[in-house]
């Protein structure tokens, strides 16, 4: 049996597959998995969330939440049948529950078969799983943060080079993290989009990666919406600098200003995500407020005074409800 933890990210976003610095966190929900040789040529997938079993002929890929599993298994080489049993606390929508999964999935192999891998190995086998097996063409910040992330520190990474450091959230504050109710709806296709417009911005501008930009007024030479994809990449990238040597007032004002440029630039935002944004902001326990993870609907993180997490979260929630407004599935 192995576990491991969602993230959720404070700075940093949708910077990861473009050679750039993050700055998540690890949460305290986690994903734990089970998993045991049952002797016969099928995996048996059981999830306890769901409440659904799925038998999968070894070798073979499977179909709903199966390829996260079988994904992990095949590039671990596993040959023979087994049970797989999984349970998550992570909510889905932005705190990677998905990476949670993946990275338990294959601590659990390590563990049964003794495989030689460390914990970035780790981590970049589950970012292949993404690639290959779900389709999603994700960065490495999920995984990163869930195999190397604690609950008690920030972690810094540089996701061209992988170095990583520790760095302690600002004196006085907390994180409060609000799930918006707002199901993430073509998040898949979405993200895979932004990835390619981006991809051709950086092609077009001659640099490698928008990591590479060093001035960014030249994105303003790129056609929309190439321009403003790569204006958020390259101004996010200087927030999550600025963001380690912050305050916490500071540190808020730059979440905020990543919400912004997520909602204006990279339209990964929802009207019904930047009103609840828009209240955590307006509250005076409130440093600041932003959609995290991939976008499209999802969690939202806030940097609150210390000890005042609950409270906030209790009021702003109640805000939110009287608002009225209604979330079309
Ligand atoms: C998803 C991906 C990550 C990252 C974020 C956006 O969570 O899995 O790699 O790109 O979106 O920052």
């Amino acid at each position: 049996m192995a576990s491991a933890p969602g993230r959720v990210n404070l700075l940093g976003e949708h910077t990861d597959y473009q050679g750039g610095f993050v700055l998540p966190t690890a949460i305290p929900q986690r994903a734990t998995v089970g998993l045991g040789r049952n002797g016969t040529p099928s995996h048996v997938l059981y999830s306890a969330n769901l409440e659904k079993t799925l038998r999968v002929p070894v070798g073979e890929v499977g179909t709903e939440f199966a390829p996260y599993l079988t994904g992990c298994l095949k590039l671990s080489g596993v040959m023979e049948g087994l049970n797989v049993h999984i349970t998550s606390e992570v909510p889905s929508g932005g705190l990677s529950s998905s990476a949670a999964l993946e990275v338990a999935t294959l601590r659990a192999l390590r563990e049964l078969y003794s495989l030689e891998l460390n914990d970035v190995d780790l981590a970049l086998r589950g970012v292949q799983v993404e690639h290959e097996f779900v389709g999603v063409m994700c960065g490495v910040m999920d995984q990163m943060a869930s195999s190397l992330a604690d609950t008690r520190t920030l972690l810094l990474i540089d996701t061209r080079s992988l170095e990583r450091r520790a760095v302690p959230l600002p004196a006085g504050a907390e994180v409060l993290v609000l799930d918006s109710g707002v199901p993430r709806r073509l998040a898949e296709s979405g993200y895979n989009e932004r990835r390619a417009q981006v991809e051709e911005a950086s092609r077009l501008l001659g640099v490698k990666e928008l990591r590479d930009v060093t001035d960014i007024s030249t994105v303003e030479t790129l056609p929309s919406p190439l321009k403003e994809r790569a204006r958020h990449v390259v101004s996010e990238n200087s927030r999550v600098l600025v963001g380690l040597e912050a305050d916490a007032v500071i540190f808020g004002g730059l979440m905020n200003a990543t919400h912004a440029s997520l909602r204006d630039d990279y339209a990964v935002s929802h009207p019904l995500v930047d009103d609840l944004v828009g209240l955590l902001e307006a509250h005076p326990d409130v440093f600041g407020a932003r959609i995290t993870g991939a976008g499209f609907g999802g969690a939202v993180v806030a940097l609150v005074r210390e000890g005042t997490a609950a409270a906030v979260g209790a009021a702003v929630l109640a805000a939110y409800g009287t608002l009225g407004r209604v979330v079309v599935p």
